[in-house]
């Protein structure tokens, strides 16, 4: 039979009831929290697509597994078991837990800036990637295809590194002063996108000419590999699993916020192929930062539900359709003729907003009035990807520009109906009829760092 979606393979037993408000209700909520949807209450959120970071549906191995954690300080039995896991995915060495992917940052990264004027190069850093790079005292570099700013056209690997720019800044800053290369897989920050298996080889073989640790950010690893397995021919009798251990075995380091591919609520992974010196150097900074090695800032039932997620996460009958929900709902927008991210990558659709409201100037911020206009329409909170995010130059304290201004729609794993996304997209095509109607947003209060948070705003009238 032709069916237009990937039904579920899974049924639901635990029900969690949320309610609509009133869009008078809402008029006043988003008013309440200065036309900033991080400062609602989830509550009063109909529809939540502001992370599918820790907001996926446990299964009931997940539910049964918490029974059984050790809560011993050292040497936790479920330590173990998470080991065991996460040894047979990566077939790396060392694995060092962490609360979760910025916990994994600020014990690794830390590591491998000995001295100041180091940089590390991404294909693009995700916001708290960066923070940690340039809190160890190194510079952040992004180096992601041209094809990825372009969100009309298809191009099946949109994360890609542009190989040759890579090249170009090594050159340019010489080798001994990259710290490291990040493969964030997927490309978080400009729409899930994935990258090639083919890209990740060129950038281990640039890695190795010039002697540099190779990272990976490998929050949604899972869902790459599926691209992987799709859209490269080379790969499509390849089980995840296989596809998943051919990019290990690229890298030196795996770090992972396991709120993702894991399927937990909380939880992160420091992941060491085989440097032993380095292994030493995190187990010994983890302690004050994290917690003891074997349990990282986890209880030991945190550590058995991501033990089990992990390997749930690499079932190919749940990716399919985890992938197809994104799928689904950007097609629907699309259909309508609003513009995307296209295609859609592994976690979210993203709305290019520059595209959706034109007459809103960067600063501004057009894909927080999109949102928020969203959240009025229909109780569903996305979040602003774009110049609001970015924030201002620390020099000028201008605002800066972001080359995409983009409203995600981030899709929690398992937890939402192809019914909750059908009210999602009717939701952003009825904004999208009255978008002429869309004012920008202006500042009633702008917190020093990390704005998008706690800032307060109102619309320009
Ligand atoms: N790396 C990537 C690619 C991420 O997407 C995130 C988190 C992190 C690292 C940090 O992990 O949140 O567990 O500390 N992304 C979330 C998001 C917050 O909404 O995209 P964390």
């Amino acid at each position: 039979m032709d069916r237009k979606y990937v039904a579920p393979p899974y049924r639901i037993k635990m029900v969690e009831p949320i309610k609509m408000t009133t869009k008078e209700e809402r008029i006043s909520l988003l008013k309440e929290s200065g036309y900033n949807p991080f400062s609602l209450r989830s509550e009063d959120v109909y529809i939540d697509l502001l992370t599918d970071s820790g907001t996926g549906a446990m299964s009931h191995f997940q539910w049964a597994a918490l029974m059984m954690g050790d809560e011993a300080y050292a040497g936790s039995r479920s330590f173990y078991r998470l080991e065991k896991v996460a040894k047979e995915i990566t077939n790396y060495k060392y694995i060092i837990p962490a609360h979760q992917g910025r916990g994994a940052e600020q014990v690794v990264l830390p590591q491998l800036v000995d001295r100041d004027g180091l940089y590390f190069i991404s294909n693009m850093h995700f916001d708290t990637t960066r923070a940690h790079v340039e809190l160890a005292g190194a510079r952040a570099l992004d180096c992601v295809i041209d094809e990825c700013f372009d969100t009309e056209n298809y191009h099946p690997f949109k994360g890609n590194f542009h190989l040759e720019n890579l090249v170009r800044i090594i050159e340019e800053k010489g080798k001994e002063n990259i710290a490291g290369i990040i493969m964030t897989i997927t490309n978080n920050s400009a729409g899930g996108q994935p990258v090639s298996m083919e890209n990740m080889h060129e950038v281990k073989k640039i890695a190795v000419k010039y002697g540099i640790t190779l990272l990976i950010d490998g929050a949604r690893y899972a869902e790459n590999a599926y691209f992987v397995k799709q859209r490269e021919d080379r790969y499509k009798n390849k089980s995840i699993r296989e596809i998943a251990l051919e990019v290990f075995d690229l890298a030196d380091i795996f770090l992972m916020s396991a709120k993702k591919d894991g399927i937990s609520n909380i939880g992160g992974l420091i992941c060491i192929k085989e440097d032993t010196d380095l292994y030493n150097k995190c187990r010994t900074y983890i302690v004050p930062m994290e917690g003891f090695p074997t349990y990282g800032g986890l209880t030991g039932r945190d550590m058995e539900a991501l033990a089990v997620g992990l390997n749930e996460a690499l079932e190919e009958d749940y990716l399919e359709h985890r992938l197809d929900q994104v799928r689904y709902l950007g097609d629907k927008l699309r259909d309508a003729g609003i513009p995307i991210q296209y295609p859609t990558g592994g976690h979210a659709v993203f709305v290019d907003c520059k595209k959706f409201a034109p007459h809103i100037p960067f600063d501004q911020f057009p894909a927080q009035a999109v949102g928020n206009a969203v959240y009025l329409e229909a109780g569903v909170r996305p979040v602003e990807i774009g110049s609001f995010l970015l924030g201002r130059d620390p020099d000028t304290h201008k605002n800066l520009e972001s080359p995409l201004e983009l409203m995600r729609l981030t899709i929690p794993r398992r937890t939402y109906t192809y019914a909750h996304l059908d009210v999602v997209a009717d939701a952003v095509i009825e904004v999208y009829k009255n978008r002429d109607s869309l004012v920008g947003l202006e500042f009633d209060y702008e917190p020093p760092v990390l704005r998008h948070f706690t800032a307060r705003l109102r619309p320009i009238k």
